[in-house]
């Protein structure tokens, strides 16, 4: 039973504004430091968990490159990229997501645009506005993901790159209040949502005032990407640095995908 009444995507914007008040570690800003280093070309970026992105999937040379940090506010990876030469917008969903982008470009005098906005519709860019997109661990906070891997395929010129960061769908069939207590019990069928799966109380006594989660599928997440023209080129996979389950299983997938030209 879907709630028509919550808007998840509203509801997340506040909660991730929420986040940022409350430090959740993907909303604390990188130091100037690494900023420093990154301009003399001593940088790494995660895409998911604590893992830097190989440098390979990058190109040799960001100098030039545009690139869209796509639902990656919180002034990481943004920063990080612009510092190493790339012109970089960052999109978000958070406007205080936003704000520590801007708050780190300010601080270390480096050029980057900020656009809020859902991920779902890059209506804000051009058609093959891009060289790069690059979407960390998020779209779990969002409902539908063949709308954003569209988007994708659009905002990119061809020969261009999306590096994609997701959860593990099967993390989400464990019951989460016996997760904090060291057990695993299965409880979900998938694909889960917060909304679909838990009631208005579970999710206040559960969730308190976080973001809605989503698992999404397997087939959403590959196969969205290859429906909408990429291909694949590169896959990585991470243990979820805070679950209990990265005893186990890959708490992360990270795709790289090529938007092939003509
Ligand atoms: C875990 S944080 C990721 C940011 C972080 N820089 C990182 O390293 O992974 C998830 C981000 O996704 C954003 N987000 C959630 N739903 C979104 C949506 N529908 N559209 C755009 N951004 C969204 C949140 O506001 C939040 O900043």
């Amino acid at each position: 039973m879907t709630r028509p009444d919550v808007d998840p995507v509203a509801h997340n914007r506040e909660a991730w504004d929420r986040q940022v008040s409350q430090d959740n570690e993907w909303t604390r800003p990188v130091s100037s430091d690494v900023i420093a280093r990154a301009r003399e070309g001593d940088w790494s970026v995660v895409l998911i968990g604590y893992e830097p992105v190989p440098r390979d999937w990058f190109p040799a040379d960001l100098r030039g490159l545009d690139v869209l940090c796509l639902a990656s506010g919180g002034g990481q990876q943004g920063p990080i990229l612009a510092a190493a030469g790339a012109n970089v917008t960052v999109f978000d969903n958070s406007p205080k997501q936003l704000e520590q982008d801007r708050i780190v470009a300010v601080r270390d005098g480096l050029e980057l645009a900020t656009v809020q906005g859902d991920m779902r519709e890059l209506r804000a860019f051009g058609d093959g506005s891009f060289d790069l997109v690059f979407n960390p661990v998020s779209n779990l906070f969002c409902p539908e993901l063949a709308p954003v891997w569209r988007e994708c395929f659009r905002v990119l010129r061809p020969g261009a790159t999306l590096f994609a960061g997701f959860m593990n769908p099967d993390l989400f069939v464990f019951d989460r209040e016996a997760e904090e207590r060291g057990e695993l019990a299965v409880r979900h069928e998938l694909p889960y949502s917060d909304l679909k799966h838990m009631t208005a109380e579970e999710r206040a006594r559960l969730l308190g005032d976080g973001p809605l989660e989503y698992s999404h599928t397997l087939t959403d997440q590959i196969g969205g990407q290859l429906a909408a023209g990429f291909v694949l080129t590169a896959f990585a996979e991470a243990p979820h640095h805070a679950s209990i389950t990265a005893k186990y299983m890959p708490g992360y997938y990270a795709t790289r995908a090529l938007k092939p030209r003509g």
